[in-house]
């Protein structure tokens, strides 16, 4: 027999057997233990039921309510044992979370964090929450996070930025400028470029340097180059303004005075005009040139750096 109509008929044969034993045997039992924290969730859920003003039990859509990993926390992993307010319930749960006050107060930041970070310190991605801008600010988890809903606003591109608004209100404005990052548009996150849990880098950005940051994205300006332009290699902040600028594109200010505040007029002592007949094939204009918004970049296009044997950050 042809090997392949063997495996289909074996195919078969498997598939009636199931359908055998499923219209035979009851509903098993599922394979996957469930953890602790199933049975210990129902002291608390006694109560805190789908009665609730707050959509409490959303929990169970979230990677904190798979109920078959070991390692997912029950309702006292994170709000502690809180024996007295299971008999009292007019005596607060060991750990309040969140800013405003409910029926009892929330406790300190630092306390709340406490309780998040001992599952979470030995992510990769907050070995740097220690002396992070926003630990020493007394930032708590649940400034961002919202831990009892299916959908956390500030781990979604679209609705990220406004978290973060609610406290970096230059950012907003910067972002709304004519030139700018995609960041509105939900094609660039903030948590691209930031690691909000603290990092290495300058500024909480995810890499070691300003420069590194830029080249997850604009791989193309990376060199080695022949001709290096220092300023770039050094950082793109020289010129260019992350978040956003009235001057496009993102630059920090208009050629020449852009190129002017490092380069003392190079071609001041010596005529540009003299200069372009002899370096530039067709002979720029470039009295008019020097006067255009472009100026310095009419001849100098190649201003991230170049290959070309001309030099001078030139393009022929
Ligand atoms: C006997 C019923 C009962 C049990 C059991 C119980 N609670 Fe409560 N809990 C309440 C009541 C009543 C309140 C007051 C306000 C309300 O209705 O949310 C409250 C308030 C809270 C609050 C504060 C809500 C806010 O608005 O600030 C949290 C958090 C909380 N409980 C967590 C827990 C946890 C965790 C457990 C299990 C360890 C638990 N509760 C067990 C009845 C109970
Ligand atoms: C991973 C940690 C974590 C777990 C597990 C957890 N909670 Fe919470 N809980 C929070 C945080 C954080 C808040 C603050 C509001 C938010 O982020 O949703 C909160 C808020 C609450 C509130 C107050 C609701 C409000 O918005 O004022 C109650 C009541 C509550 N939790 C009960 C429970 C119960 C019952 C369970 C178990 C089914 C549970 N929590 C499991 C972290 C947790
Ligand atoms: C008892 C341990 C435990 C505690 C306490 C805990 N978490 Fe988690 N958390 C987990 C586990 C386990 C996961 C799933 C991780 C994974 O899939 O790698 C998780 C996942 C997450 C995720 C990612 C969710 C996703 O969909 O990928 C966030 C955000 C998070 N936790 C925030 C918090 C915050 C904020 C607190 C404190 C309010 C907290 N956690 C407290 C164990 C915990
Ligand atoms: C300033 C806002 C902010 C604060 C404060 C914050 N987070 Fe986050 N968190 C984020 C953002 C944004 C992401 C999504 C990151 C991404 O897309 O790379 C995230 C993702 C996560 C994740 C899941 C993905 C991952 O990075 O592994 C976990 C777990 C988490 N945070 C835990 C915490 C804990 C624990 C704290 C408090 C110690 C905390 N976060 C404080 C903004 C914040
Ligand atoms: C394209 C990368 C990039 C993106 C996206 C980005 N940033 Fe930045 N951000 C930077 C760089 C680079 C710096 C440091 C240089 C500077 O301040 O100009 C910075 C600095 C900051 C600072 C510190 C400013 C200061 O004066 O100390 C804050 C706050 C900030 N960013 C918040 C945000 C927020 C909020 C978002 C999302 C709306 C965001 N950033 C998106 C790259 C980025
Ligand atoms: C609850 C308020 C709050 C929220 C929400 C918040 N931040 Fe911050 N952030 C702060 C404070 C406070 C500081 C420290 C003081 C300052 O630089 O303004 C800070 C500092 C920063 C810095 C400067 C880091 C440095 O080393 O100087 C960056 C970058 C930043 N936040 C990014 C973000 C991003 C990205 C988000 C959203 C994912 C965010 N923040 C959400 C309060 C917040
Ligand atoms: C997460 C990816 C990402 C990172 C990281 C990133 N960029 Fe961008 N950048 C983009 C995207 C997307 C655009 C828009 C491209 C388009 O519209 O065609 C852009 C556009 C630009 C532009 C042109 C803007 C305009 O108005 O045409 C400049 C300049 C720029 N980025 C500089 C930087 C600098 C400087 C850094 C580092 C601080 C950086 N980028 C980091 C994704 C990124
Ligand atoms: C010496 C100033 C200067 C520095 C430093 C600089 N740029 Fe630029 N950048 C410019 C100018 C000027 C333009 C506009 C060029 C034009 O109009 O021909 C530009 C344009 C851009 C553009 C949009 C057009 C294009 O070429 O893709 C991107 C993206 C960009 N720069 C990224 C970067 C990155 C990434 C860095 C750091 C590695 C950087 N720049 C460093 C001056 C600079
Ligand atoms: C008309 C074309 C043209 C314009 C416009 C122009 N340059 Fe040049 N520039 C040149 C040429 C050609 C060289 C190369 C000379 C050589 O290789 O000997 C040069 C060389 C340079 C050098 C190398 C050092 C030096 O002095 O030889 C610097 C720096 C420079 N230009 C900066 C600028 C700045 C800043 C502006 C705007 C204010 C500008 N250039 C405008 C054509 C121009
Ligand atoms: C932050 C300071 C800074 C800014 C801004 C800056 N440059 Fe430069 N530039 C330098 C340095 C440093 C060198 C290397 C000088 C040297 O080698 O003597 C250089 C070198 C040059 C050279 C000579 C390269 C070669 O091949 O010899 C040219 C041309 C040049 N810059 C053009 C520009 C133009 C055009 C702008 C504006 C778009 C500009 N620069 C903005 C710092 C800057």
């Amino acid at each position: 027999m042809n090997i392949l109509l063997k495996i289909i008929l074996l195919f078969g044969l498997l598939t009636m057997s199931v359908y055998a034993e499923n219209t035979a045997a009851p509903v098993k039992a599922p394979t996957a233990k469930p953890s602790d924290s199933l049975n210990k969730d129902s002291a608390c859920t006694k109560c805190h039921d789908e009665n609730e003003s707050k959509p409490i039990l959303a929990i169970a859509q979230t990677a904190h309510g798979n109920k078959a990993d070991s390692r997912t926390p029950s309702c006292q992993s994170c709000h502690g044992e809180s024996e007295k307010h299971m008999s009292n319930k007019t005596v607060a749960p060991d750990v309040i979370f969140g800013l405003k006050k409910g029926a009892f107060s929330p406790n300190e930041a630092k306390d709340q964090n406490t309780a998040c970070l001992t599952c979470h310190d030995k992510d990769q991605k907050r070995t740097h929450w220690q002396g992070g801008a926003h630990q020493v600010a007394d930032v708590a988890c649940t400034s961002c996070h919202v831990t009892h809903t299916a959908h956390d606003k500030v781990r979604d591109k679209q609705t990220q930025p406004e978290v973060c608004f609610t406290c970096h209100k230059d950012q907003r404005a910067q972002v709304k400028k004519f030139s700018h990052h995609p960041i509105g548009e939900g094609k660039v996150a903030c948590a691209d470029c930031h690691n909000p849990h603290g990092s290495a880098g300058p500024k909480m950005l995810v890499k070691n340097t300003v420069t590194e940051t830029c080249y997850t994205c604009h791989a193309e300006k990376r060199g080695p180059l022949l001709w290096e332009h220092q300023p770039v290699t050094e950082d793109c902040t020289n010129c260019h303004t992350p978040h956003g600028s009235n001057i496009t594109p993102l630059l920090k200010s208009r050629a020449p005075f852009l190129c002017q505040e490092c380069h003392d007029g190079p071609h001041a002592s010596r005529s540009p005009v003299a200069e372009s007949a002899e370096g530039i094939q067709g002979g720029a204009t470039s009295a008019s040139a020097n006067t255009t918004g472009r100026a310095c970049m009419n001849c100098h296009s190649m201003v991230h750096g170049s290959n070309d044997p001309a030099g001078a950050l030139l393009h022929r």
